[in-house]
């Protein structure tokens, strides 16, 4: 699990290699495991395979071009009518996806989607009803590249105990 948190990267190009669908199920039950208030699953999802139609997300979201070049889009749909904390839910479900993604050896982007002028038109493209959202796109597939991101120093997001009392400390290294 540490492995998976501190491996997985955005992968925004892919091999042009199918992805079996057992691995793709595996990352959907891994998102349907998500905690969830009151446990009320507002979640859903549109895998999307078709190129056409991949091609149509792709032209649709300026930041998720390489849906066309992806394998697999997956579109993460949530039920404001089920839940208040749709959107809590449905980030908990796709950073499942993610890792489950990584642990299969695949790479995976998330594409925001809800709040953005992209939404309308891929709800229209998918034939997702006016009620429900697009919290997101998930792109799947076999990596074509390794990228290296950082992340800014740990101790510059943690105060003790009151708002404002930082200090210095080690970052932890994971088990491995
Ligand atoms: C809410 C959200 C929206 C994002 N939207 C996009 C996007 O539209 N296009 C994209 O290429 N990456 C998108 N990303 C991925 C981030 O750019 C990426 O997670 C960040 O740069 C850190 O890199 P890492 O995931 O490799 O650690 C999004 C991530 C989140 C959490």
């Amino acid at each position: 699990m540490f492995e998976a948190i501190r491996g997985r990267r955005s992968v925004r190009r892919y091999l042009d290699k199918p992805v079996e669908e057992e691995k793709v199920l595996r990352c959907l039950y891994a998102a349907h495991w998500a905690p969830s208030a009151h446990n009320s699953q507002p979640w859903s999802f549109v895998v999307v395979r078709d190129p056409e139609t991949r091609r149509r997300l792709a032209e649709v979201h300026r930041w998720g071009r390489f849906m066309a070049e992806a394998p697999v889009a997956i579109a993460v749909v949530g039920d404001p009518g089920l839940s208040s904390f749709w959107r809590e839910d449905l980030g908990a479900a796709v950073e499942n996806m993610l890792l489950a993604a990584y642990a299969q050896g695949l790479g995976s982007c998330w594409m925001g989607v809800a709040g953005t002028e992209y939404e309308e038109p891929i709800k229209r493209i998918l034939g997702i009803p006016g009620r429900l959202r697009v919290l997101c796109m998930v792109s799947l597939g076999y990596p074509a590249e390794k990228p290296t991101r950082g992340r800014q120093p740990l101790k510059s997001k943690v105060h003790w105990e009151k708002y404002g009392v930082q200090r210095d400390f080690e970052e932890p290294r994971f088990p491995s």
